[in-house]
């Protein structure tokens, strides 16, 4: 009988999100009356219509696909040499990023998992508490933690507490860590570091021969102008970081699925024997063997996120998100709940009113009102007490749930 990757076995229960759907399905069965009431605002996924200009591109590279003359088999694994200066130009100008150093993919939820195949064992992880579970469970699996504890933290991780306290930022920490995943806008709590922070960030990984994972998926949210919008933007990163960035959530691409990640060449990491040998080769390696590139058409409505018409419409989509954000927060903060995120970021990161734990106000939203949220347990133990509500959503279930949660609450 074949032997298994017995790390999965040291996974807790499932993933948060099947696991909510599964508690959704289990309700509606027993309930199937209030089947169509339920909104859900729990999972990040979008809502909105793709723009226009992503759908015009995305036909008109169908149409080459069905044209001898223009048709086009595999393409570059690292991606198509217009979308990656296009992100450049768009993303990154004035950074000293350069095409050859944008990696194009499928989703940065398989990118921030998939990073790890080309780090060694033993390296020290530092990962936020709360934080996106990818991160955690991808490292499991990896064979880099040991057990969970009852409250679902693996031995050998360094978990880095995000409370009100820091307003969830985490603070640089005094033991020496390898590799440190930061999320900025972050996901679950909707905090934004500033440049200080992450100077300071960047600060310690140099010191330490660390490198961050950084974490950008909702960087178009951002609406204050002094928070940085990459990692990059901060002086020495590029010896020290990788950016993550994706499509999904400005461009509405969950169900389309494109994503980028960017790695300097000045990046390295070293071989047991210390070693230095550049990240860049190692992913590059990594990219053409186990992946195909993402399809023309996909990159070619990725593209057009960049065009006039393109920039336009994100830009109302992102306005649509974060106006369900203000009204989440202004109804949460009219209830005389603590209220976190959702300004510079689609997810607004509620205390629970007094006395009830994460898990049974999901359980409370759901059968008394009928909505689906995410409890802040989910993403770690510093996360019990919270529940997060995603913005995704449109504006006429954002204002029914706020009636429903006054209804709920007060
Ligand atoms: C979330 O709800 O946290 C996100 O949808 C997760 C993701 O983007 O994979």
């Amino acid at each position: 009988m074949a032997t298994i990757n017995s790390n999965f076995l040291k996974l807790k229960a499932g993933y948060l999100f099947p696991e909510i759907s599964r508690r959704v399905s289990a309700y509606t069965e027993a309930n199937p009356d209030k089947a169509a009431r339920i909104i859900r605002c729990g999972i990040g996924d979008v809502t909105e219509p793709l723009p226009s200009a992503v759908r015009e591109a995305m036909h008109s590279a169908v149409d080459e696909q069905g044209d001898r003359s223009s048709f086009k088999g595999y393409g570059p694994e690292q991606g198509y040499e217009f979308l990656r200066q296009a992100i450049v130009d768009n993303q990154f100008a004035g950074l000293g990023i350069s095409a050859d150093e944008v990696f194009i993919s499928d989703g940065s939820k398989c990118d921030t998992g998939n990073i790890l195949d080309i780090f060694g064992k033993g390296n020290v992880i530092a990962i936020t508490d709360p934080v996106y579970p990818v991160y955690v469970d991808t490292n499991v699996m990896a064979g880099n933690t040991g057990e969970a504890d009852e409250n679902g933290a693996y031995d050998g991780l360094l978990y880095m507490p995000c409370t009100a306290e820091n307003n969830f930022v985490a603070d640089v920490p005094t033991e020496k860590a390898d590799l440190i995943y930061l999320c900025f806008p972050n996901n679950p709590t909707g905090a934004v570091a500033t440049r200080s922070q992450l100077a300071a960030w960047v600060k310690y990984a140099k010191a330490n021969d660390a490198i961050i994972l950084y974490d950008a998926a909702y960087e178009a949210f951002i609406q204050d102008d002094d928070v940085p919008h990459s990692i990059f933007e901060i002086e020495g990163a590029k010896d020290c970081a990788i950016e993550f960035r994706s499509f999904s959530k400005n461009g509405g691409f969950t169900g389309v699925r494109c994503a980028y990640t960017v790695i300097p060449k000045s990046l390295s990491g070293r071989t047991a024997e210390g070693t230095p040998v550049p990240i860049h080769q190692l992913w590059s390696r990594r990219h053409s063997t186990k992946f195909n590139g993402a399809s023309y058409p996909v990159q070619k409505g990725a593209a057009a996120v960049f065009s006039e018409e393109g920039k336009k419409q994100v830009s109302a989509l992102i306005s649509h998100y974060m106006g369900n954000a203000k009204l989440f927060r202004e109804a949460c903060l009219a209830l005389g709940l603590s209220v976190f995120g959702g300004e510079n970021a689609p997810y607004v990161w509620v205390g629970c009113p007094e006395g009830i734990t994460s898990w049974q106000m999901f359980d409370k939203m759901l059968e008394e009102a009928q909505v689906v949220i995410t409890p802040g347990s989910g993403f770690g133990s510093a996360g019990e007490g919270y529940f997060r509500i995603s913005a995704f959503n449109s504006r006429e279930n954002v204002e029914e749930v706020c009636s429903r949660l006054k209804a709920l609450i007060s």
